[in-house]
Parts: structure tokens; sequence; C-alpha cells
């Protein structure tokens, strides 16, 4: 029997500093075809709760950039580079981090994205300049990307989706107040911490982040279609529904994969 895949976040969130943390690139080699995925999407689509289910039912690695640069903002100021700390102002607002920014975050966690147990990429690439890099990156290694999932859901939705989200400070799991409530209210169900609302949740920063998708992300859709890899999702309908139309997605694109 494989040995089990441990995907540990740890060195993806804070980076090479990650003490004794497993190696996502030393995982022991139980899958043939580790899935490689980018989740695209407007900010508030599901894609973090989608990523979330994925890697339970696929086991490769959720790696979230905006996750990232929440996680650094918790660290002290002393702590973070001049670059970081510019970084975090573009993200309260609302608007893209730099590309030189996001890539050298990213090229110093690549050994994530290259180890052997794959990965679901939530939030990069997010624009035609990153997306750029990561195929360079990708096929300088000769590894492709299984399929680019890109969901679908009319403005109202993501708005209603964003601003009544609430995150846990601790396990950082993912509520909604009125359409996947806490049992706890204000306390996270599943470890007891305290749900709080992004700051970049607010209604002057998500007006500002839906402009920065229009302009710079959107533009990705027709990139990876012409790449031939785009798989369209429609994210209307519970989590678990949305779950099992990406799947069927992915069968497509395992037999377009094998067709071709
Ligand atoms: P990031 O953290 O990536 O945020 P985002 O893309 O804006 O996406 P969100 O996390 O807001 O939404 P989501 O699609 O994951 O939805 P979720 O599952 O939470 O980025 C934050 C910031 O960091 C950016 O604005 C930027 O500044 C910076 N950044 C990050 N990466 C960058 C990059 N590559 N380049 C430049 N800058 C970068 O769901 C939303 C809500 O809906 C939740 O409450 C959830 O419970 C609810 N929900 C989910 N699914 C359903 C459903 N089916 N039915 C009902 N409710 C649902």
């Amino acid at each position: 029997m494989n040995a089990p895949i441990k995907n540990d976040r740890i060195e993806w969130l804070q980076g090479p500093s990650a003490d004794g943390a497993a190696k996502c690139s030393s995982v022991p080699a139980g899958r043939k075809n580790p899935w490689r995925l980018v989740l695209l999407g407007a900010p508030g689509v599901g894609k973090g709760t989608q990523a979330e289910l994925l890697t339970e039912r696929l086991g490769a690695c959720h790696l979230s950039t905006g996750d990232v640069f929440r996680a650094a903002s918790k660290r002290k100021d002393c702590d973070q580079s001049p670059a970081m700390v510019a970084a975090l102002d573009y993200m309260r607002r609302g608007e893209l981090v730099p590309d030189s920014t996001v890539w050298e975050m990213v090229r110093e966690r690549s050994h994530c994205i290259l180890g052997c147990g794959g990965f679901i990429l939530d939030g990069f690439p997010r624009t035609l300049g990153q997306a750029e890099s990561l195929k360079e990156l990708m096929e300088t290694e000769s590894i492709a990307l299984s399929a680019v999932v890109n969901y679908e859901l009319p403005l109202d939705e993501i708005v209603e989706r964003l601003s009544g989200r609430r995150t846990c400070e601790q396990c950082k799991a993912v509520f909604h107040v009125t359409e996947r409530p806490s049992k706890g209210g204000a306390i996270c169900d599943r470890c007891g911490g305290r749900l709080y609302q992004r700051e970049d949740d607010r209604p002057e920063s998500i007006t500002v982040r839906l402009e920065a998708y229009e302009r710079s992300t959107a533009p990705l859709i027709q990139f990876y279609r012409n790449l031939g890899v785009l798989t369209p999702v429609v994210a209307k309908g519970t989590p678990d529904e949305i779950l099992g139309r990406t799947m069927k997605g992915l069968d497509r694109a395992n037999d377009r994969v094998k067709t071709a």
C-alpha cells in the first residue's frame, strides 16, 4: 500500500523559513498522475470552499496566495519585508498585489508546486504576467496543468457571498452568516475560535476587488481556453453540488488528455 500523502501547507504559508515542516516535494510518489489544478473565478465565487473539498477528494495540496498574505499580516511588523508590508496595504484596499511581489513569494515556495503530490492553486495566477510565469516554471520542469476550473456565478450572488462571509481566526474555516452559518454563532464550530469579517470583505473593498478581477483576471479565461485546459463550472447551488459538477468536469478533462 502507498504511504499516505501528507499535505502540509506550513511551508506554503510560512515560506522557506518554515521550521521542520515535511516538504511536499519529499512526499512519497504514490500517485502516477497527480492533479495539478488552477481554480479561477471572481472573488467570493467559492474557490476556497471548493479547494478544501477538492483537497479531501483528490489529495492534492491547497495553495492559496491570499492565505499567504493573511498569514503574513499576523506576523509582527519587524518580521515583514518592506515588499510584504506594501503587499498587505494593496490587499487591504482590495487591489491586486504587484506581480513582482507575488512571483517572488511563489518562486520561494516553488517546491510546493513542483512536489509529486499535486496542487490546487486558489487565487494564483491572477494576471497574464503571473500565468506566463507559472507556465514557464512548469515547462522548465516538464509538468503540465491537469485543468483550470473556472467557477461562474452572477454578480449579485457573488456580492452576497462576500458580504456574509465569516472566517475563523484560528483554523481559517470559512462560514456564511445565512448560507453556511456556524452553529456557535460568532464562534467556530470546528475549533471554538472567534469568527471575524475579513477587512477586504467590506463594501468599499469589494467594489475594488471586483473591478480588479474584471480588468486583470478575467482575461485568463481566454488564455487557458486557448491552451485547451479550461473547464467551466456553474457555481450555483450547495458546495456539494458544485463539487459534483467540478468532478464531472475533471473527468471530461482527463478524457481529453487521454484522447489527445
Ligand atoms: P484571496 O484570498 O485569493 O481572495 P479572493 O480571490 O478575492 O477570493 P475569496 O477568498 O474572497 O473568495 P473565494 O472564491 O475563495 O470564496 P469562498 O470559498 O471564501 O485574495 C485576497 C487578496 O490578496 C486579493 O484581493 C489581493 O489583494 C491579494 N492577492 C492574493 N493573490 C494574489 C495574486 N495572485 N496576485 C495579486 N494579488 C493577490 O466563499 C465566499 C463565501 O461564500 C463564504 O462565506 C462561503 O461560506 C460562501 N459560500 C461558498 N460556497 C457557497 C455556496 N455554494 N453556497 C452558498 N455560500 C457559499
